[in-house]
């Protein structure tokens, strides 16, 4: 517990005295659930001053561009790491020993593959439905065919939820990829690594040995890694908030995945190539950069700002630097859509509006530059975001359910009429 606290002044009641808690980083925090007692709320649209849990997984400071999970800096982890020693680290807090990550890599890649049934499933969905769509639809399938370990107070049940989820998203990626093209499904391969396999069941085919590029294998696990979780972001709170209910882990994460999609969320990075696309060339920058400082104008610099960070998102520097590398590897260091992108960061660096208002390149902003020059459609952008973000929900999911927790259940500043009798319809 904590001995500092506020007081709440009311003008006519009795001050409140509200304990103030310490994390190990990171603002103090007011806990103010002794309001309602006093017949009051808190009121935050958006959250945007509210910490709604606590949690040891993962710290963010915005104002620094810091991002540590279980206290390791994201581009150390990024130069080091890899993205399955990254999912380890989300649900265990610390990093594996050698045999410990060995058994987990070993682990997934035994449970890479979907049920046959789940075939089944992709041929209800139009050719050119939109990925999102069909993933949001298989991942909360999934509950249909593990119904002998969905008992989320068994820790068990909950870790092979997990290693499930983490093995089988490249795989119903991939799925959602082939089946727009009319190519077969390719079937995961458990000589390969994650990231290399994931690239096999995208572009192999069953007429030919596809070898997969190590140095796009590489790029490809470090965009998994750096988006492997970010706290309490829109579909993280999405995933805990469905959790809290006591629903199925493949149905919280399939709710994770519809938050995601938002253009305001993980669907940003289909959004900044389909706004690249749409400037088309350097000359058009500045007409956009007007457009995106007028009040009057719904546009904004897709892959620009964020809610947390008010400095450089230190993801976006990585992606930067892995966009110089992959592209000079495939010899499209003069991709224009990278001079483009190039330039816009260059303009909305030094232009007062974006200064001021601090709005920085985030993650989104370069992931899509990459994932194009790999070969990845844009639809499927939001889908590697889906696959990269998995760990950590689940991760966020399963320290909820480890600890007592109720369910979240907000309440609101009603603004409605007051109460009224029925007005009968000839009276109306
Ligand atoms: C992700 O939360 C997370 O951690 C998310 C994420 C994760 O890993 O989970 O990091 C991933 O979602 C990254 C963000 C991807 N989204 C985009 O790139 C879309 C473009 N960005 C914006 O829509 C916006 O910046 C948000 C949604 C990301 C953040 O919005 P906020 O914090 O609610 O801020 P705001 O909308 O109140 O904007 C503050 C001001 C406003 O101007 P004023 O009303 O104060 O005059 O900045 C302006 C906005 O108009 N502004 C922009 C802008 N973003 C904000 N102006 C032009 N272009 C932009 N991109």
């Amino acid at each position: 517990m904590s001995d500092k606290k506020a007081t709440l002044a009311l003008e006519g009641k009795d001050a409140i005295d509200l304990p103030i808690y310490s994390g190990t980083l990171g603002p103090d925090v007011i806990d103010v659930s002794a309001l309602t007692g006093q017949g009051l709320f808190t009121y935050d649209p958006g959250f945007v001053s509210t910490a709604a849990c606590k949690s040891n997984i993962t710290f963010i400071d915005g104002g620094k561009g810091v991002l540590l999970h279980g206290g390791y800096p994201i581009d150390q982890l990024a130069e080091h790491s890899d993205f399955l020693e990254t999912c380890w680290l989300l649900w265990y807090g610390e990093l594996p020993t050698k045999d410990e990550k060995a058994s987990f890599v070993a682990n997934v890649s035994n449970h890479t593959m979907v049920h046959d049934q789940m075939t089944m499933f992709f041929r209800g969905f139009r050719r050119d439905a939109h990925p999102m769509a069909i993933m949001c639809g298989v991942v909360g399938a999934l509950s249909a065919f593990y119904h002998d370990s969905l008992d989320i107070k068994n820790e068990k049940h909950r870790r092979i939820s997990a290693i499930r989820l983490i093995a089988k998203m490249p795989t119903l990626a991939a799925m959602a990829y082939k089946y727009s093209t009319g190519q077969p499904f390719m079937y995961p391969r458990n000589d390969l690594g994650y990231a290399e396999n994931f690239l096999h069941m995208m572009f192999g085919n069953p007429c030919e040995n596809y070898k997969v590029s190590p140095v796009l294998a590489k790029a490809m696990d470090k965009i998994f890694l750096l988006h492997a979780d970010h706290e309490q972001n829109a579909s993280t709170s999405t995933v805990r908030l469905a959790g809290s209910t006591g629903a199925n882990p493949f149905a919280c994460i399939s709710a994770g995945i519809a938050a995601l999609w938002g253009p305001s969320h993980g669907g940003a990075n289909e959004a900044v190539l389909d706004m690249l696309g749409e400037i088309g060339d350097v000359s058009n920058i500045d007409e956009y950069v007007a457009r995106a400082k007028d009040k009057n104008d719904s546009f904004r610099l897709m892959g620009f700002g964020h809610r947390v960070y008010k400095n450089f998102d230190p993801r976006a520097k990585v992606m930067k630097q892995t966009a110089d590398e992959v592209l000079a590897e495939l010899g499209l260091e003069n991709d224009p859509l990278l001079a483009i992108a190039k330039r816009l960061e260059q303009i909305a660096l030094e232009d007062p509006y974006f200064i001021e208002k601090k709005l920085y390149p985030n993650v989104d902003f370069y992931s899509g530059i990459i994932l194009k020059a790999i070969g990845i459609p844009t639809s499927m952008f939001t889908v590697i975001f889906a696959l990269g973000r998995t760990p950590g929900w689940i991760a966020h999911w399963h320290e909820m359910i480890s600890h007592p927790h109720k369910i979240g259940r907000p309440r609101q500043l009603y603004t409605g009429p007051a109460k009224r009798d029925y007005l009968a319809l000839d009276k109306r």
